[in-house]
């Protein structure tokens, strides 16, 4: 089985852009749990353009699954993660001019900030995972900050082409078995979309992905369950043609 867990950072965009109250992200959360999500992930950046802290806390007091918050490595967030204790800390690099997050975390050049939440999440009995590019140095820099996971960034397999977009995927593969290797667990995500998702599960390592604007967008024409239990079919389909057919 491969932990589907999705991201509803956009139906915050979505309540934001006009200031209501709907739609509600904690509603949302409930129907992908109901459509069988693994997990909710919610990102809350330092300028709240979508998530917000009151979004967070009542996440955290509805959810039935796992709350796998994203943040980056600052005191601020920190402290709001000690207080409201997510299941999971996702640390991602932040910048404010960006879109999205559009790269991985260089955990060799924030090593005294990763140390600190590794430290400070361990003692809340909270997962650390890093969100990092598939390289070889931030894998082994990860199990020695000690992350019990990786999140794995995709993003330059979901944009490339031809034999770019194959190579992307070949470095995908050998660093979630490095990580693998190395005693952690293996996540992915970034741009995964239901026709590009099936060739990143069908890599063996893989045990969890992080899916967000191809789930709300799907969900903008289909709903949200729907949207939620395609991209399970999609993922599950490259999950069948792993070498061993079975499961990570
Ligand atoms: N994982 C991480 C760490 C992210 O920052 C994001 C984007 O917020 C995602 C996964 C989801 O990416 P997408 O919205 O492209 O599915």
């Amino acid at each position: 089985m491969v932990r589907l867990h999705i991201n509803i950072d956009h139906v915050a965009t979505l309540r934001n852009a006009r200031g209501t109250p709907y739609p509600d992200p904690s509603f949302a959360a409930g129907l992908c749990e109901l459509a069988g999500a693994d997990g909710i992930t919610a990102h809350l950046r330092e300028d709240r353009r979508h998530m917000r802290d009151a979004d967070i806390e009542r996440l955290r007091a509805s959810l039935n699954t796992v709350l796998n918050l994203e943040m980056a490595a600052t005191d601020e967030m920190l402290g709001i993660a000690e207080r409201v204790r997510p299941d999971v800390i996702t640390l991602v690099p932040e910048r404010r001019e960006e879109l999205t997050t559009e790269g991985g975390l260089d955990v060799l050049a924030t090593r005294a900030a990763v140390e600190k939440v590794a430290r400070r999440a361990s003692a809340c009995g909270i997962k650390l995972s890093l969100f990092i590019a598939a390289d070889a140095e931030q894998i082994e820099a990860s199990r020695d900050l000690g992350a019990q996971q990786v999140e794995l960034h995709t993003g330059e397999y979901a944009h490339a082409r031809g034999a770019e977009r194959a190579e992307a995927l070949s470095r995908l593969a050998r660093g979630a078995r490095l990580a693998r290797q190395l005693g952690l667990e293996v996540a992915a995500g970034h741009g995964l979309t239901r026709d590009n998702v099936g060739a990143v599960t069908a890599i063996h390592e893989i045990e969890e992905l992080n899916i967000g604007h191809a789930v709300i967008a799907d969900a903008v024409l289909v709903g949200l369950e729907r949207a939620v239990r395609d991209m399970r079919t999609a993922l599950e389909r490259g999950v069948a043609a792993r070498p061993s057919g079975g499961a990570a």
